[in-house]
């Protein structure tokens, strides 16, 4: 699948088979997580995977009762380790550069699992605190997203797109 396809075709999938997703497979979407670009080449990512039932369930509390989240085989909790940017960058790097890295991590996982033939959905929606105390990070570690992942059960429309008219600028605003 080329990149196009992928990007064309990943869509946020709240309905997964019961398969499993292999630990092989989730080692091939980090690997693809650590290939997107950073501040500096800082790498302020942390990843935590989820099996644990118990661990599944209290992450669906602590996001807003999103309990679609524990319905997936893996969750992956994307993390932004704020002081490993913030050394050489400050707080452009703890605040800003933590964010924009993390979230390109993030992207690349959900296209590595389409194009793996698995769904995933960004799920930003939640408890910073509540999802912290669940997994015991450390004050200077902010979850940045959850990402249920499994073998999709559903596959939805394309939620409509503002036409790029209305959102592109030439030369000026
Ligand atoms: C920063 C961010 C936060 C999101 N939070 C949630 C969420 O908490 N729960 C959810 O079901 N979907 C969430 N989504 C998914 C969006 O609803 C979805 O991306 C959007 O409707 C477009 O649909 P698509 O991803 O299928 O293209 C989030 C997406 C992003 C990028």
């Amino acid at each position: 699948m080329d990149v196009f396809e992928a990007i064309n075709k990943r869509r946020s999938t709240r309905r997964y088979k019961s398969e499993n997703v292999s630990e092989e497979q989730v080692k091939k979407l980090l690997e693809a997580a650590i290939m997107a670009p950073s501040g500096g080449n800082m790498q302020p990512w942390d990843f935590i995977i989820v099996r644990d039932k118990d661990q599944k369930k209290a992450l669906a509390r602590a996001a807003l009762g999103q309990m679609f989240i524990a319905t997936a085989p893996v969750v992956i909790v994307v993390c932004a380790n704020k002081p490993r940017t913030a050394r050489r960058y400050g707080d452009r790097g703890a605040e800003l550069y933590s964010l924009q890295d993390t979230a390109a991590a993030t992207e690349n996982i959900l296209l590595a699992a389409t194009a793996m033939g698995l769904a995933g959905c960004w799920v930003g929606a939640f408890d910073d605190d509540a999802v912290s105390s669940v997994f015991g990070l450390p004050t200077y570690v902010r979850p940045v997203a959850i990402l249920p992942i499994g073998v999709p059960g559903e596959f939805p429309r394309a939620p409509p797109r503002m036409p790029l008219s209305d959102v592109t600028h030439y030369d000026k605003w």
